[in-house]
């Protein structure tokens, strides 16, 4: 358990948001040739929240943003620094973290994203310990955010039905009592990088009519191999947090893993012998939304009442990079 001598960085406020339109398995029906059956019982996917035209991922990063300050009891002048972790930025430059500045008028701080697939959220938390417990930083708001349905090929049944809209977002400062972040595991491997990729739109393939009609500029994957990786990975990166903090299986309460497929999820929770009603999941509700699965999770679960005093969380995400990361976290 946390001992109160070290140093550790806290969660002071929780929040997301969620665009309204509401897009179900039945719709997709009638885009490609799929079932809402097979898409339940695949990926344990009801539905996902689709954002209007005119949104970009910053719009719903600037909600959620709002909606944690709020929670938290702060205003914007009291963060110092922003740090947005998303694959779908407004642009590629300026950073998305930069327009959410500028959306929140938060012009008397630094901004700047990261990209780490769905792994960007817990490497966002793990850079933001090494500068708040270095003194760089007093109060950071890190955001998850995406907005997937731009970058999806709505011809691809293979990936279409998997992906939605949200952003969530967390407030991280020194912790006082000795709770907070207790270890984390993090780790890459660029050599499975295509393995799920958005191939076009950067140095590599720059937007061309070609690139347009070939469809590059959507989101690829070839979702049984990452499937393999990433039960794999999270299994694994779950075990190693754990024994770095020096817990067992048995002393989590509750296991937040990165919400691509229920078969994943479930699996992880197997992987730490943990009872169905400690893994959290509710890609029923949202879809895979990436780097902002993990945000989403904890707000809900915060603002249910289930997290109380020395609560043991663990948070568990694999994406594109392929990237995978664990926090294990005492409330
Ligand atoms: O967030 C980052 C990490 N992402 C992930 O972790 C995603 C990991 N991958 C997955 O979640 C799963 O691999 C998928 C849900 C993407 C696919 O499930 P699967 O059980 O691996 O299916 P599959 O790709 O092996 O396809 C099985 C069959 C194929 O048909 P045949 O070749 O057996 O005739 C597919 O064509 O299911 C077919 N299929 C579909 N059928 C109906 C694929 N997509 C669909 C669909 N509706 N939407």
């Amino acid at each position: 358990m946390g001992k109160k001598n070290r140093r550790r960085i806290k969660i002071t406020g929780t929040g997301f948001y969620v665009p309204d339109k509401v897009l179900t398995n039945f719709d997709l029906e009638k885009i490609v040739d799929t079932t809402d059956e097979w898409i339940v019982a695949r990926t344990g996917i009801k539905e996902r929240r689709i954002a209007s035209e005119d949104k970009a991922v910053s719009d719903l990063a600037i909600e959620a943003s709002w909606i944690t300050l709020k929670n938290a009891g702060l205003k914007v002048e009291d963060i110092d620094l922003i740090i947005m972790a998303t694959s779908t930025p407004d642009t590629i430059f300026p950073s998305t973290a930069c327009w959410v500045q500028k959306g929140l008028g938060a012009d008397h701080i630094p901004a700047f994203d990261i990209s780490a697939g769905c792994t960007g959220f817990l490497y966002g938390m793990i850079l933001a310990e090494g500068l708040i417990l270095s003194g760089i930083n007093k109060r950071i708001l890190l955001i998850g955010g995406e907005l997937l349905t731009k970058v999806t090929n709505w011809k691809d049944r293979n990936t279409c039905v998997l992906f939605g809209d949200a952003a969530g977002a967390v407030i991280l400062e020194e912790s006082d009592d000795g709770s907070g972040m207790l270890s984390y595991y993090w780790k890459a491997d660029g050599n499975l990088g295509n393995l799920l990729f958005q191939p076009a739109g950067g140095s590599r393939i720059p937007a061309t009519a070609q690139s347009v009609a070939q469809d590059l500029h959507c989101l690829q994957m070839k979702g049984n191999e990452v499937f393999k990786h990433a039960v794999k990975r999270m299994g694994e990166a779950a075990l190693v947090a754990l024994k770095k903090a020096g817990l067992t299986r048995e002393e989590v309460d509750y296991l937040i893993p990165h919400q691509a497929n229920i078969r994943i999820i479930e699996a992880t929770g197997r992987r730490l012998n943990l009872p169905p009603e400690k893994v959290y999941s509710n890609i029923h509700k949202y879809g895979n939304v990436s780097v902002a699965t993990i945000p989403i999770a904890l707000h809900e679960l915060n603002e249910a009442g289930k997290f109380k005093k020395d609560t043991i969380i663990v948070m568990d995400a694999f994406g594109a990079g392929f990237t995978w990361a664990a926090v294990v976290y005492q409330w």
